[in-house]
């Protein structure tokens, strides 16, 4: 089983999916824009070649080199699931004439509008939409799509460049803000709860499905600084209380209008106030900020290696034990530079350390990260529990008593 893996150390949590493919088996071909050396160690030690390509987001160059330096390799499996590259190993596939989802199709988890359509298509919910790529197309976008709205770019990421516009004043001071994005999508403001679908699929069919909840709402904690901004992944998915089971109905048509193939997809889904789901995206890769260790503290399994095993084998061995909610709590911190004091986690260790299961805020000295490029913040800390409510108060303490300081 030889397998091309691009982007194979990044982001981070790829290091343990290339690691995964290993340990099933196979012989790893990484493909990155770096030079070997700079891997890892365990990366690094995981693969049995690798190759740089410098311009791995000139999608048609790089697809033509990569196929070309492995085309007499008898590669069995291209595979990415870093978002950006998803196209990429999609159209390597094609080329090398190889199984596995197209490019047209995988083009229907990156092209916003495409996913709507397709997903609409199929008779599911999704906001009302429109493409536009000048300003006199949003003005008329909006027209169609009604107020509250959102503009967004077409194939974003991490709410980049994403805007509520509330009135046709907000739109008109949003326009210039978004100039340097070529095509934007003009939607329907859902309002209500955001919730994630994680799986792994075969074939289409999900071996392993997970629901998550972000707390706030992305937009909110990416738009302000003081937000801890938190997220869950449930334990069981079929509390009748928690009202997750439209979101996973909503999830697995939404992959099979898509024509999902094989992997992780990451799914975020909207319950509005009066229960309706709504779809909000999905990516055909898995999600960040995470989510995939989480399911791992939920389920006492290693689904690194399952999702290879999967990509490889076509099958998954692991049972999830659904035993525990988890919870992570990102911190922010005040001020500027690096980290001078932390206040509040010495308490946290002594009342829950026994629920805890990552403690990674940055340390006293780190030079603090910008909250707007990255999640992560500056830092994180995780629980996990059999009951919801011990959760949240867990999350709720970190959220508002522990606080990082830089000057
Ligand atoms: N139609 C919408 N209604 C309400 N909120 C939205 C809508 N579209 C996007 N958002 C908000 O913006 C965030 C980012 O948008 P999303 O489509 O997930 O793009 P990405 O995560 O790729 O940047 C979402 O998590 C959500 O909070
Ligand atoms: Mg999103």
């Amino acid at each position: 089983m030889k397998v091309v893996f691009i982007s194979p150390a990044y982001p981070p949590e790829q290091c343990d999916f290339t690691r995964g493919l290993a340990q099933v088996g196979a012989s790893v071909i990484g493909v990155g824009d770096g030079p070997r050396g700079s891997l890892p160690p365990r990366v690094e030690s995981a693969l049995s070649a690798y190759l740089r390509v410098p311009n791995l987001f000139d999608e048609a160059q790089a697809a033509l080199t990569i196929a070309r330096a492995v085309g007499d390799l008898g590669i069995d499996r291209v595979e990415s699931n870093w978002e950006p590259l998803v196209l990429l190993a999609a159209r390597v596939r094609d080329l090398l004439g190889l199984g596995g989802m197209s490019r047209d199709t995988v083009l229907g988890f990156r092209d916003k509008q495409l996913m709507k359509d397709r997903v609409k298509a199929a008779g599911l919910r999704v906001p009302r939409s429109e493409r536009a790529k000048t300003e006199a197309e949003v003005r008329e976008a909006a027209e169609v799509v009604g107020l509250p709205l959102i503009i967004k770019p077409i194939a974003g990421a991490g709410s980049a460049d994403t805007y509520r516009c509330d009135s046709v004043a907000d739109l008109e001071r949003t326009l210039p803000l978004i100039r340097h994005v070529t095509e934007v999508s003009v939607e329907e403001f859902i309002e209500g709860d955001e919730f994630t679908y994680d799986t792994v699929c075969i074939n289409g069919e999900p071996v392993f499905e997970s629901v998550g909840q972000y707390f706030p709402r992305p937009l909110a904690f990416r738009s302000e600084q003081w937000i801890s901004p938190a997220q869950l992944v449930y334990r069981d998915l079929y509390d009748p209380d928690r009202k997750l089971r439209d979101g996973i109905e909503l999830g697995r048509g939404v992959m099979k209008a898509l024509g999902m193939g094989t992997g992780f997809t990451h799914m975020e889904w909207y319950r509005k106030p009066d229960g309706e789901v709504v779809l909000g995206e999905i990516g055909c890769r898995n999600g960040g900020g995470h989510f995939v260790d989480m399911m791992n503290w939920s389920n006492d399994f290693d689904i690194y290696r399952e999702w290879a095993r999967a990509v490889c084998w076509e099958s998954f061995e692991a049972t999830a034990s659904r035993r525990y909610h988890v919870g992570l709590v990102f911190k922010r911190a005040q001020g500027q530079g690096r980290i001078q004091r932390i206040e509040g986690m010495e308490a946290v260790r002594h009342r829950f350390g026994q629920h805890m299961v990552a403690d990674e805020l940055l340390p006293i000295g780190a030079m603090r990260r910008d909250w707007k490029q990255t999640l992560l913040s500056d830092g994180f800390v995780g629980f996990r529990h059999t009951d919801l409510a011990p959760l949240r108060e867990m999350m709720g303490v970190v959220s508002s008593q522990v606080r990082l300081f830089a000057g």
